[in-house]
């Protein structure tokens, strides 16, 4: 599954369970080393602040060239991956798993549908009575945050554990973050608030119904959501530091990310936070 080259691998020095070895793929436009692999790394960071359960990714490389590990969700053989476009299939029988672009039948309000009586994730203290559609409506809100435009129906799942149904942490964050921009654009953004704000604007998702702005669509989830899930991810997101972010992305090597790069997404992220708190108005 999935358009990179990649591999399980076995890493018996760091536990029992598989990593997905994923390549940074080379941009076409120059022959350099895309930024995937910083911006996978990094959102997995950011969702540890955020609270939402991601997979555990670490820097690798392979034969020299530059890549990141994805520790597999499962926790056992016991469990079994069944992806979203699986489960809305499910629920909806005309939904069209082949769509590879905008899909009609894909929205919030379908997959909060699909998950009806799917638990949370595994191994995390969630308040209340949290669904896995609450805890979803958060992977959305992290979406919006870090420019992540890749939530397709097969970039989240639930997780079959003989009878039982719970979501999936989240996985696969690497388009994000801005990682195909050029460092003069960025530079430019830097220099230009309001270029910058085009830019996050035009930020939309390329598989949900009507190709809706990361915003609305994060808005439109939680709105949708449980009221005390809507508050517990807006008050996480409130309560992310500058700091915190600052030093998620000073753990980038130089070598890999420049300076530019660096004080763009720091800007980028912080602009994104005062958006989806200010704009949300929760009608
Ligand atoms: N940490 C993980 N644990 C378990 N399964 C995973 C994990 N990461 C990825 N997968 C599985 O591998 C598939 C492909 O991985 P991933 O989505 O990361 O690759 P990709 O090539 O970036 O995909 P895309 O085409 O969506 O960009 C996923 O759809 C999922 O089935
Ligand atoms: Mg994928």
């Amino acid at each position: 599954m999935g358009s990179k080259e990649k591999w399980w691998v076995d890493l018996p020095m760091f536990g029992h369970r598989q990593w997905l070895l994923k390549l940074a793929r080379l941009d076409e436009r120059d022959g350099t080393v895309s930024g995937e692999d910083w911006a996978e790394w990094a959102v997995h960071q950011l969702a540890e602040h955020l609270g939402v359960p991601s997979a555990t990714v670490r820097p690798a490389t392979l034969e020299g060239r530059r890549a990141i590990v994805s520790r597999s969700v499962l926790r056992d053989r016991l469990e079994y991956l069944d992806h979203g476009n699986s489960v809305l299939s499910a629920r909806f029988a005309d939904y069209d798993q082949s769509v590879k672009g905008e899909n009609a039948g894909y929205s919030p309000g379908a997959v909060r549908d699909a998950l009806d009586g799917v638990g949370p994730p595994a191994d995390v203290e969630w308040p209340g009575s949290f669904t896995a559609f609450d805890v979803w409506s958060g992977y959305l809100l992290m979406d919006a945050w870090v420019a992540g435009r890749d939530r397709h129906d097969e970039n989240w799942a639930v997780i079959l554990r003989g009878g039982e149904r719970r979501l999936a942490p989240s996985f696969d964050h690497g388009n994000a973050l801005g990682f195909q921009e050029r460092d003069a654009k960025r530079a430019r953004m830097l220099e230009d608030e309001a270029h910058l704000m085009r830019w996050v604007e035009r930020g939309t998702s390329h598989h949900f119904a009507g190709k809706p702005k990361l915003t609305e669509l994060a808005w439109c989830a939680l709105h949708i959501a449980s009221p005390s899930a809507r508050s517990h991810w807006l008050d996480r997101l409130d309560a992310i530091t500058a700091d915190a972010v600052d030093f998620v992305v000073s753990q980038i090597p130089p070598a890999i990310m420049s300076e530019v790069t660096r004080r763009f997404v720091i800007q980028m992220l912080a602009t994104n936070r005062r958006r989806l708190l200010d704009g949300y108005s929760g009608t």
